[in-house]
């Protein structure tokens, strides 16, 4: 992907190849490619059962499934897919021969690409130039029945297709057993994204049948948390991320629910981080490699500076305390607030504000999304703490205007 962070380490290691294609901190590059899928989805137990439950005939001669998946962007839809036909391959591997086929339908948008596509799929020699539909269809069936083989069809984003050529092909794939008295051959999932539903005419959701629809819900935070210390784990080199840094980014993405986001956010912090990289710097993800790239980003909140400028010098006081904290660390707890901001106010000569007006700057902070906060237990078990942190805002940065803006206040 890049090499920019590749220095020639001072000491010989017996086993120097292993560096090559890696970085400092990047360990396996292709952990953060797009079309990557992991082992194992994370979070995901609920809906990756849902969707199981839809095939549960699949080990009989007979058995098929129908489903349509809907979801917003970056919700895994594509991945459960995906892991899905992976893992149901396998475990049939004994009992039925079971293949399938990913289509996206952004990319052969008519009926006649897709189905082109699906055939190219299976036989990679198959000729389709100037057969009809119905000829195609007829091939199809042909493979199929040949290699008593059972073909689960994804079609994702399937929008596009509905769109440029209605939905006649679902139905002629869901009839494919039509003369063969009954037996299932193929199974269909479709995809698309919530916000096109109405492309997906409620015809033919309820034509999948109603029961079938599984609707995935954006990933919260701590989700997204989850998704990308799997890519840091499975990615990275052990000891260059902690936990913290994690957190952090998933409370960035979290605004969007998209796991494309984090896994972004935390590819690009890694880029930054092995673009500083030589023989003297941390390979460690730090604060500041995490917000600087992808800040361009319309989902990004964050390098608006002026946001604070209407602040009342005293709550400016208290984001400053906090700048200077979240500038080192990823994260600090409301006591360590009161103790830096007493610093502050003795640096700026000021009377420290009640511990109720600290929180209600706090909460205004966090209702103005500089802050975010989240309720933790305590290790060990007893009670529970506040986390604050900045993911939209580079705390140094913020800190730095915080300085400038009260030299004028208090002036
Ligand atoms: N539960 C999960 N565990 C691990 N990785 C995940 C999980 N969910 C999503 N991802 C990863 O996040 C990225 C986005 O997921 P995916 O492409 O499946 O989203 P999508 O819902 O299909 O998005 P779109 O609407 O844009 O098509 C992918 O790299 C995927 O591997
Ligand atoms: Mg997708």
């Amino acid at each position: 992907m890049f090499n920019n962070g590749w220095r020639k380490p001072s000491v010989v290691m017996s086993n120097y190849l292993d560096r090559i294609g890696a970085g400092w901190v990047l360990a396996k590059p292709e952990v953060f490619n797009f079309d990557y899928i992991p082992n194992k989805l994370v979070g995901r137990d609920g809906i990756q059962n849902e969707l199981a439950s839809k095939f549960t005939t699949l080990h009989l001669p007979e058995g098929s499934g129908r489903v349509v998946i809907t979801g917003p962007v970056g919700s895994g839809k594509t991945v459960l897919a995906r892991t899905f036909c992976r893992d149901i391959q396998r475990h049939l591997a004994n009992k039925r021969n079971i293949r399938s086929v990913h289509v996206n339908c952004r990319n052969a948008s008519t009926s006649m690409r897709v189905v082109q596509r699906i055939l190219h799929e299976l036989a990679p020699g198959h000729p389709d130039r100037g057969l009809s539909m119905g000829e195609l269809l007829i091939s199809l069936r042909r493979i199929l029945r040949k290699d008593t083989s059972h073909l689960i069809v994804v079609l994702d984003e399937v929008d596009h297709m509905l769109r440029r050529s209605g939905d006649d092909l679902l139905y002629q794939l869901l009839r494919i057993d039509e003369d063969q008295s009954g037996r299932g051959t193929l199974s269909l999932i479709l995809i698309s994204q919530e916000q096109v539903l109405d492309v997906l005419e409620t015809a033919v959701i309820s034509r999948m049948g109603n029961t079938n629809h599984l609707r995935i819900q954006p990933y919260t935070s701590d989700g997204l948390e989850a998704i990308a210390t799997q890519r840091a784990i499975e990615g990275l080199v052990p000891g260059s991320w902690t936990p913290e840094i994690i957190r952090l980014l998933a409370e960035k993405a979290a605004p969007t629910g998209d796991a494309r986001r984090v896994i972004e956010l935390l590819n690009a912090a890694v880029e930054r981080c092995e673009f500083r990289q030589d023989d003297h710097s941390e390979r460690r993800l730090t604060v500041e490699d995490i917000h600087l790239p992808l800040e361009n980003s319309p989902t990004t909140l964050g390098s608006n500076l002026e946001h604070i400028d209407d602040l009342n010098p005293n709550a400016m006081l208290v984001l400053l305390s906090l700048c200077r904290r979240l500038t080192k660390e990823e994260s600090m707890t409301t006591g360590d607030v009161e103790q830096l901001y007493a610093v502050v106010c003795e640096e700026y000569e000021k009377k420290m504000k009640s511990h109720t007006t600290i929180w209600k700057y706090l909460k205004e902070f966090e209702e103005r999304q500089i802050i975010t906060s989240r309720v933790a237990t305590i290790t060990g078990g007893r009670g529970r703490t506040t986390h604050l942190s900045m993911p939209h805002y580079l705390p140094k940065d913020l800190g730095i205007r915080i300085e400038m803006l009260l030299k004028k206040r208090f002036r």
